[in-house]
């Protein structure tokens, strides 16, 4: 019913409205077409009848870490198991290079639970997570919610990371 692929420039406007959408509305963070063009790599899109009707992005951070973020169904769609696809799909591009931890940074923490995240402490991810807090509107008044995931059989360094 739905194909999943990388994103490709072609995708550019429709991944910019998705998530603009609910950036509008403070559910995430707003994306530049700036940042899409130079973050494409990171995105993987669901299509429908030839349309982009979901997007997400997993971008890496520091060593065996990579965040899932920019995640965008189709208001009319949510609910069918496209952002889930997605994101497993996100994580086995990451883990195809190596990635051993996941985290989110969301208001949605009940969906990544179900996608298999656990509800961490931010100050446990590095400094540098927080760069692209700055630019964020609800700087430095953000309710975010950080969860992970550690792959079964990695052992996270103690009180680093993760
Ligand atoms: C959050 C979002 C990405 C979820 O995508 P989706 O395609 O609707 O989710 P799925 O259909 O794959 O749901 C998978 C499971 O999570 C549940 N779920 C979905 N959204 C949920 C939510 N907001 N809270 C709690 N559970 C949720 C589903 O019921 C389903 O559970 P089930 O397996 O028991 O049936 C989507 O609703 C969305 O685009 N929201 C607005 C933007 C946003 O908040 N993005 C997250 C920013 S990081």
């Amino acid at each position: 019913m739905f194909d999943y692929r990388k994103a490709t420039f072609d995708d550019v406007e429709a991944i910019h409205k998705l998530c603009n959408h609910y950036a509008a509305q403070n559910l995430m963070l707003p994306r530049s077409r700036n940042s899409i063009y130079e973050n494409l790599r990171d995105y993987v899109v669901a299509i429908q009848d030839g349309q982009v009707i979901g997007c997400g992005a997993v971008h890496f951070v520091w060593n065996r870490l990579a965040e899932i973020r920019s995640l965008a169904i189709d208001p009319s769609l949510v609910k069918s198991g496209i952002g889930r696809e997605i994101v497993s799909r996100l994580e086995k591009n990451a883990q195809e290079r190596g990635t051993k931890m996941f985290f989110t940074l969301t208001y949605q923490p009940g969906f990544f639970q179900k996608c298999g995240y656990t509800s961490s402490d931010k100050e446990k991810l590095p400094q540098k997570v927080w760069k692209e807090c700055v630019y964020c509107p609800q700087y430095p008044y953000c309710n975010e919610q950080a969860l992970v995931k550690i792959l079964p059989g990695y052992e996270a360094p103690e009180n680093k990371l993760i």
